[in-house]
């Protein structure tokens, strides 16, 4: 059987942590990669093996990968165009882009050529998540959803997170996946009201840090119920985290992502399923079937579904710059 050959477009950390994942398959292979740090490029060919290319032109003309993982920082999407134009294969980390422009220009093509895709939202293949879908379809409605990023800032000086028009900041970026995740339990979601802002970091840490370090956002799901996503990074490494609670009516769940557990509550009684499950490998076994037999089925977070959650975060930093509280009339039941 013929390997799946797969290219880089930035070789760092999750390029690096797909890649360790994607060895252990046995019909893949890695062709290489492309990143703007020769010596990180170095790092990781010497590592995984394939060619250093000096641009992802290079790498989709002599390479001819069968598929790209788009795992540049999010400031630098946009070139994986060129893939897609050649018909092949993506998978792209989140965020999807930074702007919704970006992302819609990106959309365009995934849908003009019809290549497969898939989306890093890993949290949707845990086991976990599927027991919550089971107990929330036996147990709702949803009244409320709370999701929260949580965490110390911990970004070197100059790293890209840091600043908002790199990395998007802290909610478009990271509690990116608490607000996926609420979408994917709970369904569509309009944004009511968000404040966003920095408070301690570019006073006290990091002076030149325009990402936010605390957030708060009010959503509406179409079905009605009522949701709260909190972010922050003022916090200490003790009290770090992310998830999602959801209140339905005979059930209540809190899953972490961080912690892998799922607590199920029901009157007096708290069952605490953990897992071991790594989501990161099994998001990167269903993309590699489906880039070889061509069936998405599997893949659980394509580009266009990824782009809603975009949508909602770019919302909140839009409403929260306007600093107004918008439409109870978002509720369609
Ligand atoms: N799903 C997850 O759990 C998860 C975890 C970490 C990061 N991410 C996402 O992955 C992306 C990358 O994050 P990271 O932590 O690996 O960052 P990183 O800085 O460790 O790696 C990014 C790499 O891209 C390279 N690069 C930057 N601009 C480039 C360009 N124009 N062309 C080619 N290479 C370029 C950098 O030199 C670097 O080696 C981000 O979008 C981030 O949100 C997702």
């Amino acid at each position: 059987m013929p390997k799946t050959r797969i290219g880089f477009f930035g070789c760092g950390g999750i390029g690096s942590y797909h890649a360790e994942r994607l060895k252990r398959l046995e019909n893949v292979e890695i062709a290489g990669g492309t990143d703007t740090d020769s010596q990180r490029l170095k790092t990781f060919v010497d590592r995984f093996g394939g060619v250093p290319y000096r641009s992802l032109d290079e790498m989709l003309s002599a390479g001819r990968p069968d598929a790209v993982y788009a795992t540049t920082p999010p400031f630098a999407r946009g070139p994986e165009v060129a893939a897609i134009e050649k018909g092949i294969p993506v998978f792209f980390e989140k965020p999807v882009a930074l702007t919704m422009s970006k992302a819609e220009e990106l959309l365009r093509a995934v849908r003009s050529h019809g290549v497969v895709n898939s989306v890093g939202y890993m949290s949707r293949y845990m086991d976990l998540v599927d027991l919550a879908k089971e107990q929330i379809s036996k147990g709702g409605p949803i009244s409320m959803v709370q999701g929260e990023w949580i965490g110390s800032f911990h970004f070197p000086k100059g790293h890209w997170w840091v600043y908002k028009d790199k990395g998007g900041g802290q909610l478009i970026e990271q509690t990116t996946h608490a607000v996926d995740l609420a979408r994917y339990l709970a369904g569509e979601a309009n944004v009511v009201s968000a404040q966003i802002d920095n408070l301690v970091v570019n006073k006290f840490i990091d002076p030149d840090a325009t990402a936010e370090d605390t957030s708060m956002v009010m959503l509406r799901f179409r079905s009605g119920a009522i949701g709260t996503i909190t972010s922050s990074c003022v916090s200490q490494d003790s009290y770090a985290g992310w998830g999602v609670k959801v209140f339905a009516k005979d059930v209540v769940l809190d899953y972490s992502g961080s912690a892998k557990t799922l607590k199920v509550h029901r009157g007096n009684e708290v069952r605490e399923v953990r897992s071991k499950m790594d989501p990161y490998f099994e998001e990167d076994r269903v993309f590699v079937e489906a880039v070889r037999t061509g069936n998405t089925d599997g893949i659980r977070s394509t580009f266009e579904d990824a782009a809603r959650t975009l949508e909602l975060t770019v919302a909140a930093n839009g409403m929260s710059e306007k600093g107004h509280i918008v439409a109870q009339g978002t509720v369609e039941r």
